[in-house]
């Protein structure tokens, strides 16, 4: 039984004032300073009865900087525990995570009721003593600290790109000392199966492997024309790393993806499909028709896998995936027809659940539990199965209610393949805008749960989806410094309100990501840019989240240095030019230089009214970001674009007065991979009163096709005070096309006249 709890711990924790916290990520929830201070010896001694395992691994951690020796006999010992009994079968679950740790001037002490509480008190020591390596001297405190999340996780998606057996160990070490509990390996995927199953071994030697890879953005549909793989891991590597998280107490848990996600697996065993094939498996990302058929043969075959995978992997819960199954397949195979009839199911969706309940049963029967993403509520929930909410929070709302248990990890705070800083100046990724501080902001409890249903929040993760990332240096990049706002948010110290307190101990740890040679985003330090509405037109705010004195900026396309121009105030654009910028400390260049480049047009800064506003993952800058000088960039899904999800974009410009202008411009966005087609149509009007609109061009489907969606159209002289464009959504996404049956996405950028 998992519960929350602690909430006694939270409205003490703040003993310490925020100016002098201790460097340490998550914050413990209570801290106390004593007097005196424990200074550190030449060497430390050990009391002879530490758990083993957990204190060679903090011994490991900092021995370059301290020298260690388990104690012969007693008297002069540094470093003791005790692990307490707990009283009951709920209080040791309770408690498991708990630890308190007492700094006096003679010894450290940890108190802890499982040798898990005894790690995580050790990973907070390491931490301490990394901040006093240099002194030798440590205040003398008591803190007393336990998660308010069970589940504290963090995914990696090893099936887009493959990391080894060292990459994916460092990265549980990653997790350890952050003190998240959870690792979620994704093993299956469309484009390769990775983990070795005995009873099937085509899964591996054909399914592990693909042609080629797609390369760049997906816009440009560019593949490297180089064979991937064969890349998996066996099952003596599996129990290897699964044994390296135990030592850690850190729970792996192995998604094995169904019905959908499935091509990888279909190359491999065809026979597993609704059609004929042959499949093979994909070398571009998205979502593909081609998926499990519901028939005995594929449940045998599921049933067998699973039963592999749940003799390695301890866990309660495996992991079924669930998402992003396109019905295209079923809605025209015979036996999916016959199968839903027979069973009384309404549609494909009962056929989803019908396909989850079904698996559920089976895990269940072997002591396991299943959760799965969001979509497993198509159609109705499995009985036992817990959520894991991407797609929002819905998911984990609707399951908590019902007094299911949910994961919170809604794409718009946890997904970690989103950029973390201005896409201008941060290597390709997959889009969205997800910064530190975006991270550090989430609450995993949704306001929408009352006290009794918060308890089904099991806890939060972030999730790494590799399509983007090819190597583990940007495995780090993309997960470092995010992962220790996750970090916070999981152990519920996190406030959004200190934010600033919380970079600054991120800034700390830089350090000692430095000594690990670990390849961390130095995204915080860069320049963040905001269009402004202006007396002339419009105004670029620069900022960063470090001092604003330190920024230098250009307008005549140089590069910024020491000394260009200081920033002080919003720099004006009267006309088209690209701004340069960069954050210097000490005479030394901190960030990646910031490049701007602005596109000045009649509408530029005026007043735009939107009659449906966009996705809350695409809404950037409200309606102004179509009348903010900037063009939207295919590397900027989540900033200088607005997305709408099966929703037509109908703006309403308002020049302030009579306006000459003959042409008009805007940009739509054509992914289909990503469920984004270019727009249907659009219709272009103008007023004089805001009441009556008079049409003046319509755009046809056929002119933007060919435009690639980028629509320059010559509408005759016109001398009006409003301009209306109304963009109109491709509507449900046809036949063939991942996503089909779903309601399309319109991405609009910046609308301009001459
Ligand atoms: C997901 O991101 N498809 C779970
Ligand atoms: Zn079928």
């Amino acid at each position: 039984m998992i519960r929350t709890f602690l909430v006694f711990f939270v409205l003490i924790s703040n003993v310490i004032l925020a100016q002098n916290k201790l460097n340490l990520i998550p914050y413990p929830q209570k801290v106390q300073l004593l007097q005196g201070e424990f200074i550190l010896p030449e060497t430390f001694i050990l009391s002879g009865d530490l758990p083993k395992e957990e204190t060679e691994y903090f011994k490991k951690r900092i021995e370059p900087q301290l020298k260690f020796q388990y104690a012969q006999k007693s008297g002069g010992i540094h470093l003791t525990s005790s692990i307490i009994p707990a009283s009951s079968p709920a209080d040791a679950e309770h408690k498991k995570e708990y630890y308190s740790i007492e700094i006096s001037p003679n010894q450290i002490h940890v108190k802890s009721y499982t040798k898990q509480g005894y790690f995580l008190a050790l990973q907070t020591l390491v931490q301490i003593f990394e901040q006093y390596k240099e002194s030798k001297k440590i205040p003398a405190m008591k803190i007393e600290d336990q998660p308010k999340f069970a589940w504290r996780g963090m995914h990696l998606d090893v099936c887009r790109h493959f990391f080894t057996v060292d990459e994916v160990k460092q990265y549980i070490d990653y997790l350890a000392m952050y003190k998240l509990n959870t690792f979620h390996w994704h093993l299956t995927d469309d484009q390769g199966w990775r983990i070795e199953i005995k009873k099937y071994p085509k899964l591996t030697q054909i399914g592990s492997k693909r042609k080629e890879s797609m390369i760049g953005a997906y816009v440009d549909n560019t593949f490297d024309g180089k064979p991937y793989g064969p890349y998996f891991y066996t099952q003596e590597q599996i129990k290897e790393v699964v044994k390296y998280a135990q030592d850690r107490h850190i729970t792996v848990v192995p998604e094995i993806e169904m019905p959908g996600h499935a091509l990888a697996a279909l190359s491999a065993y065809p026979e597993l499909a609704c059609t004929k094939g042959p499949f093979e498996s994909a070398t571009k990302w998205g979502v593909f028709d081609d998926v499990f058929c519901p028939k005995d043969e594929t449940f045998t075959f599921l049933e067998n896998v699973l039963d592999e995978v749940i003799k390695l992997f301890p866990s309660q819960y495996i992991h079924i995936g669930g998402d992003e199954c396109p019905k295209t397949r079923w809605k025209e195979c015979a036996h999916c027809q016959e199968l839903i009839k027979k069973n009384n199911l309404k549609d494909e969706h009962g056929l989803q659940s019908y396909f989850i309940h079904r698996i559920e049963k089976y895990v269940n029967s072997k002591g396991r539990k299943i959760i799965g993403w969001d979509e497993i509520l198509e159609g109705g929930l499995a009985p036992n199965a817990a959520v894991m909410s991407w797609t929002g929070v819905d998911g984990g709302i609707e399951a908590a209610k019902s007094k299911h248990f949910a994961v919170m990890t809604p794409g718009a705070y946890c997904y970690f393949d989103h950029y973390q800083g201005d896409p201008q100046s941060e290597p390709n990724a997959f889009g969205g805008f997800t910064p530190l501080e975006k991270v550090y902001s989430y609450n995993p409890i949704p306001s929408e749960l009352n006290a009794e249903q918060a308890k089904y929040i099991m806890g939060v993760q972030a999730n790494l989806w590799t399509e983007y990332i090819l190597d583990f240096k940007q495995v780090q990049y993309m997960i470092f410094p995010r992962l220790m706002a996750l970090s916070e948010v999981g152990w519920g110290t996190s406030d959004p309100k200190d934010y600033k307190e919380f970079e600054n101990r991120v800034i700390n740890q830089f350090k000692v990501l430095d000594d690990m040679k670990v390849n961390y985003a130095r995204s915080i330090y860069n320049i963040t840019g905001k269009v402004i509405p202006s007396n002339t037109g419009i105004a670029y705010e620069l900022s960063t989240s470090q001092n604003t004195n330190g920024i230098r900026y250009t307008l005549d396309g140089t590069n910024p240095s020491i000394n260009s121009k200081t920033y002080q105030n919003a720099v004006q654009i009267p006309n088209s030019l690209t701004i340069k910028s960069a954050y210097f400390e000490e005479g030394q260049l901190k960030s990646a230089v910031s490049v701007q480049p602005f596109t000045i047009s009649k509408t530029t800064g005026k007043k735009i009214t939107l009659e449906q506003q966009p996705s809350e993952n695409y809404s950037f800058g409200g309606a102004f970001t179509l009348v903010d000088g900037i063009i939207g960039n295919v590397k900027q899904l989540g900033k200088t674009w607005l997305g709408f999800q099966g929703k037509d974009v109908v703006a309403t410009i308002d020049f302030g007065q009579k306006t000459p202008f003959s042409e008009v411009y805007f940009n739509t966005l054509e992914n289909k991979g990503s469920w984004i087609h270019l727009a249907k149509s659009a219709k272009i009007f103008v007023s004089d009163d805001n009441r009556n609109f008079k049409l003046i061009k319509e755009v046809e489907a056929s002119e933007i096709q060919n435009a690639s969606g980028k629509i320059k159209v010559n509408v005759g002289a016109q001398n009006a005070k409003y301009l209306k464009v109304n963009i109109e959504n491709a509507g449900i996404i046809p036949a063939g096309n991942p996503g089909a049956d779903s309601k399309a996405w319109l991405f609009v950028d910046e609308i301009g006249v001459n």
